[in-house]
């Protein structure tokens, strides 16, 4: 467990990291560990998975949902500044969607003028750089996920990572039922069974040595895609900024607002030859459970996370996807097209 830990802690460049069962658990003791409680406003980009945001509620806190911006698909520097206005938050949730980075940049400036720590959900990023340095390495912590579907995975599992030793070891702590260092069990604070299970954290090491040749096999599903399609002026792949590296954990496309097919109609078309494809996480702030949550966009009558929902979709990026697989579904949507 702990080679797994310090393995990850190297790879990614940072003090400490505690393996926990899921990203789930590690949002959660991150959340926990920057002090968010009952009654506090956390911020969180709309546009993502809801497990970026659930823990915030395990908390009795609030999330105050943060429109995307088209660059990166991600949180909006610009309407992130509009919510500081109205709020004053006790945390900031990041997300870098699909392995894309987020703006780091002005988001980090915006949060340190308001001095206001970011828990930045690495999840779905592991691997990817902004300015040459890992995602989940920019926020006071980071969160990375083994679940089955990521990029390496111990079939279920997670990692928090911070430069701040003390706090990674108070989430080992919460992680480990919170237990007291007593020869009889001995308990002052709620615990959690979060720990990852040394069998998983034994694949996980196997697992990091694959992870530059995965991300090598991705980038080159998505430009595979990308080539395919730079002559259909109705797709666009997900954009990612000069200076970022994304995972391309998954290569996701947007349709122009002109396109007379809709993401469903894709999805159906392609799932009719057995393909599958999906639509773009749902906005939390569209959510039926969230549906009392506020929501920051810069245009009141527009917001970018729904356009992007309701224009895009995600396409099949698994790495054991043949190349005559790719092009099967290069095809099927070139078809419909040309
Ligand atoms: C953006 C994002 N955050 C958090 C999680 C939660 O990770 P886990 O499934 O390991 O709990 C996931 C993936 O599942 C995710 O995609």
């Amino acid at each position: 467990m702990d080679q797994f830990e310090k393995e990850l802690s190297s790879y990614v460049g940072i003090k400490s990291a505690t393996a926990l069962s899921s990203g789930t658990a590690a949002i959660h003791l991150g959340l926990k560990a920057l002090g968010v409680g009952k009654g506090d406003i956390v911020f969180c980009q709309s546009l993502t998975f809801s497990a970026s945001c659930n823990p915030i509620v395990y908390e009795g806190a609030t999330p105050v949902f943060i429109d995307s911006e088209y660059e990166t698909w991600n949180m909006d520097p610009k309407a992130l500044e509009k919510a500081f206005e109205k709020y004053t938050p006790k945390a900031v949730v990041v997300v870098h969607l699909y392995g894309t980075p987020a703006k780091m940049d002005e988001i980090i400036e915006i949060c340190h003028k308001h001095h206001v720590p970011i828990l930045e959900d690495a999840a779905e990023s592991l691997g990817a750089t902004y300015h040459k340095k890992q995602t989940g390495t920019f926020g006071d912590y980071g969160v990375y996920s083994f679940n089955g579907n990521k990029i390496i995975t111990t079939s279920g599992g997670g990692m928090l990572v911070s430069n701040n030793e003390e706090g990674i070891q108070k989430a080992h702590f919460w992680a480990t039922q919170s237990r007291e260092k007593e020869r009889f069990y001995e308990h002052k604070e709620i615990g959690y069974n979060y720990r990852l299970s040394n069998i998983c954290a034994g694949i996980g090491r196997g697992q990091l040595k694959v992870l530059d040749e995965r991300i090598a096999e991705k980038k080159a599903i998505y430009e595979r895609y990308q080539n395919a399609f730079q002559d259909i002026k109705e797709i666009k792949m997900q954009p990612y900024l000069a200076d970022s590296v994304p995972n391309f954990w998954l290569s996701a496309m947007i349709l122009d607002q002109t396109c007379s097919y809709s993401p469903l109609q894709i999805i159906e078309s392609l799932e009719a030859s057995q393909i599958e494809s999906r639509h773009i996480w749902k906005p939390m702030h569209l959510q039926p459970f969230y549906h009392s949550s506020d929501f920051i966009t810069l245009c009141e009558s527009s917001s970018v996370a729904e356009d992007i929902f309701k224009r895009g979709l995600c396409l099949p990026s698994d790495t054991k996807m043949t190349i005559e697989d790719q092009n099967r579904v290069i095809l099927k949507i070139r078809n419909l097209f040309t």
